[in-house]
């Protein structure tokens, strides 16, 4: 089932004030499934079949003769057709107009990754500051179910408001900072203001997420 309307509202409501908000549900279970097995054999051409592209963000660990793999950039122009269309299912952008609150675009899609056990720790960081408040919001797909043992989104709610100069870990020291988590077919939205990092995967579970950027079409482009 997707997410009622009174969520919907809930979550915008709470995206305004907190800079983040999982908006639950939005695509059908099937869709979300499909995403699913299109990411998976995405990771497989890179750790099973040898695949190696600018696309493919890894880094390598000592020792070790795998890299890791922790993003698939430009996932609009990768080779998973027909899975790939869905990234242009109109609930995802109707969602981000509903954050934003006017038209949006889509500027950025990737694949965003946490192997078990090898992911690294996302420093903490803002995604961009040449925007306005809740111009730009990035929607998270959830391929798993996630949270703070598997590496789940977490941040400082309301720091997508503080000045563009604010000291990221100062923020962070100050916090407080609250996990996200979200099952499996939620979508999470976060301000590209908001100061936020995730941990890294300590439980052995899969996090992977589809992330989307979109903006208002009169926002200036990232830097
Ligand atoms: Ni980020």
């Amino acid at each position: 089932m997707t997410a009622p309307a009174h969520h919907r509202a809930t979550a915008v409501e709470q995206f305004r004030r907190d800079g983040f908000a999982n908006a639950g549900a939005v695509l059908p279970p099937e869709a979300v499934a499909r995403l699913k097995e299109g990411a998976v054999r995405l990771i497989a051409a890179f750790t099973d079949e040898g695949l190696r592209a600018d696309d493919y963000w890894n880094f390598p660990v000592e020792g070790d003769e795998r890299p890791v793999l922790y993003r698939v950039h430009n996932l609009e122009k990768q080779d998973w057709s027909p899975e790939r269309e869905l990234l242009h299912r109109e609930e995802l952008a109707e969602l981000a107009a509903a954050f934003v609150g006017g038209p949006v675009v889509p500027t950025a899609y990737a694949l965003v990754l946490k192997e078990p056990y090898r992911a690294a720790e996302v420093p903490w960081h803002r995604d961009r500051v040449n925007v306005g408040p809740h111009t730009v919001c990035n929607l998270s797909i959830c391929l798993d179910d996630a949270g703070p043992q598997n590496g789940c989104l977490e941040a400082v709610p309301g720091s997508h408001l503080l000045p563009d100069d604010a000291e990221v870990p100062e923020v962070r020291a100050s916090g407080p900072v609250v996990a996200v988590p979200a099952r499996e077919g939620d979508v999470v939205v976060h301000d590209v203001r908001l100061v936020h990092g995730s941990g890294q995967n300590t439980n052995g579970a899969w996090r992977r997420t589809i992330v989307i950027e979109y903006a208002d079409p009169a926002a200036p482009p990232a830097p």
